[in-house]
């Protein structure tokens, strides 16, 4: 695309100009634009993580975009102006519903690299090295962001040269940054040094709100994917940059790794409920899954007369995480290299039997609750973007870096924050990932594999339109906040606020605890101490739930988290 029109569509996004939205963007100055937090729009709607990614998008679909667009846009600028987990070094799911019905999900999850093993994080003592998995160069996984906008840029409607090129300007000429942004990056400052062969811009002696951070490496290597596609990530010259960032720091993810990765269209994970159609991811995410064993637990059981945090349902629903986190263990991981009994692990006789020994008046410790299939056999860091359309186009991703700025090593001379994804892998049974999760061989290392994860982008439907898209971040918490969302809305009628924005919970089968966040009531809490329940350090947040409604009304309700600096745009 040329110059001049990079330069009006720039414009057009960042001065809010366009003839039909004057009164909307009158005075937007990305320089100091903090965002809402709450929209109700008729035309389209986007939520992420960041207030100028969310006006990116709504921009693109203003301009005629339908929701891939704008996710894509939204998704792009993410990479620039969020991150700890906006990405291109990283990957995610796509779900989403096209306007005239089918359902989509994108799989453009990181695989490991063909030089990693089974043991490659055990010592020779047989010692588990978390810090290898966590933390630099060996922690990360071949990523498959780029591949995946790729495959999702068919359903577009514009060029990628129009949507990737607020990302390049918001990267070359640079956003200021929140207090929010500035802690996260004074923070990092010492892991910046030990995990980086090249000092990264994000290296400085003090961020403050309101510096402005420009991100010269990152436009240029969006450049290159703007002018050749994929190629201009997975080969040349940022493939280079790419294997000599491995070779100066011991990563092991050569040109091949990235000539040969590929993103995978997959059937959604679909089931009902009371009427509802719910689409989520299904392996190598086990969110879809995990949701649906939780729905289904949980659907007949008139949980809406037990009352929002009443005792008996914050009980309830922690006996139901606890047995699916349980599966989740044993049976979860890549269905690509490991047989997932999908369809035993879903069935409702199976989930019926899975409460048999469910107690409402006490804890089910879960040294209990073994992993379930007995006879039968089989026949903190991500970030969310939820768009709709007035065509009907719903889009619902989820993408990470894995922990906030993945391994902390950014790829000299790209710019970009290579993920520490393989710690998702079970890397040594029984040994705790960074979210305390445990696995076994359904989630071991294999070279090309998938590691297991958490993230739940869904979209539901009701009558085939969609109704809600909504995901969120928080590793292992994921699954059971969407749960928790969906239950707020669909049985305790809750508002859309109320249900993101009320205290959540978390139990994942192991450690046999519940956690809590910030506001959970304490009454909740002494009553079920008395039954048996052990309580984690209370969280300040879990998640940060990216959400969008459409009212009876037909118009579209966006809510962002308040947990953190995210926004809501429409229009
Ligand atoms: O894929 C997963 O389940 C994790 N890598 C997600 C990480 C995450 O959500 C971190 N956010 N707080």
């Amino acid at each position: 695309m040329h110059r001049f029109l990079h330069l009006l569509l720039y414009f057009l996004v960042f001065t809010g100009c366009t003839s039909s939205q004057k009164n909307n963007t009158a005075g937007f100055n990305p320089y100091s634009y903090k965002g809402q937090k709450k929209v109700l729009a008729e035309n389209g709607a986007v939520v992420s993580a960041h207030p100028l990614a969310s006006k990116v998008g709504v921009e693109i679909l203003k301009q005629g975009g339908n929701s891939f667009d704008a996710a894509i846009a939204t998704q792009l600028a993410l990479a620039v102006v969020y991150p700890n987990a906006g990405n291109l070094g990283g990957g995610g799911f796509l779900v989403a519903r096209l306007s005239n019905g089918p359902l989509l999900a994108v799989d453009f999850r990181e695989k490991a690299p063909a030089a990693a093993s089974h043991d490659m994080y055990i010592d020779n003592t047989g010692e588990a090295r978390t810090d290898k998995s966590q933390d630099g160069h060996l922690s990360g996984g071949v990523p498959g962001t780029v591949a995946g906008i790729f495959v999702y840029l068919k359903y577009a409607k514009l060029s990628l040269d129009k949507l990737i090129q607020p990302a390049i300007d918001l990267a070359a000429k640079g956003f200021v940054i929140t207090e929010r942004e500035a802690r996260g990056l004074n923070n990092l400052q010492d892991e910046l040094k030990q995990f980086n062969t090249v000092m990264p811009v994000f290296v400085k002696d003090k961020w403050k709100a309101g510096d402005t951070l420009v991100q010269t490496d990152l436009a240029h290597t969006l450049e290159r994917i703007r002018d050749n596609g994929a190629k201009g990530f997975y080969e040349g010259e940022t493939a280079r940059l790419i294997v000599e960032e491995m070779q100066r720091g011991g990563g092991i993810i050569t040109y091949q790794d990235l000539r040969e990765y590929n993103a995978k269209v997959r059937e959604p994970h679909v089931f009902t409920y009371k009427g509802y159609t719910i689409a989520g991811m299904p392996m190598p995410s086990s969110g879809g899954l995990l949701l649906h064993q939780m729905m289904k637990m949980v659907e007949n059981r008139n949980i809406s007369a037990m009352g929002f945090q009443s005792t008996a349902a914050v009980q309830l629903m922690t006996e139901v995480e606890r047995r699916a986190y349980a599966d989740r263990a044993e049976y979860m991981g890549d269905a690509d290299y490991y047989k997932v009994p999908v369809s035993v692990l879903s069935s409702d006789k199976y989930l019926q039997w899975r409460m048999k020994d469910y107690d409402p008046a006490a804890a089910t410790p879960s040294t209990m609750i073994k992993p379930g299939i007995t006879t039968e056999k089989e026949s903190e860091e991500t970030t969310h973007l939820s768009v709709i359309d007035k065509e009907g186009n719903a889009v619902s991703i989820t993408t990470t870096l894995n922990n906030s700025y993945g391994s902390r090593t950014v790829i000299g001379g790209a710019g970009f924050f290579l993920n520490d994804e393989m710690d998702d892998f079970s890397i040594k049974p029984g040994v705790p990932n960074m979210y305390g999760a445990v696995g076994g061989e359904a989630n071991a290392i294999q070279p090309g594999k998938r590691m297991l994860s958490s993230m739940t982008p869904t979209i539901v439907l009701k009558d085939n339109k969609p109704v809600i898209v909504v995901g969120t971040p928080g590793g292992t918490t994921i699954p059971t906040q969407i749960f928790q969302t969906l239950i707020n809305i669909l049985e305790f009628g809750m508002s859309t606020e109320d249900a993101v924005y009320k205290p959540k919970f978390h139990h994942q089968w192991l450690p046999d605890e519940i956690l809590t966040e910030k506001g959970f009531p304490a009454a909740v809490r002494s009553q079920l101490e008395k039954m048996g329940y052990k309580f984690a350090n209370e969280r300040e947040g879990i998640g940060r739930t990216e959400i969008i409604r459409v009212l009876s009304n037909g118009k579209f309700e966006a809510v962002a988290d308040i947990r953190g600096d995210d926004g809501a745009e429409g229009f």
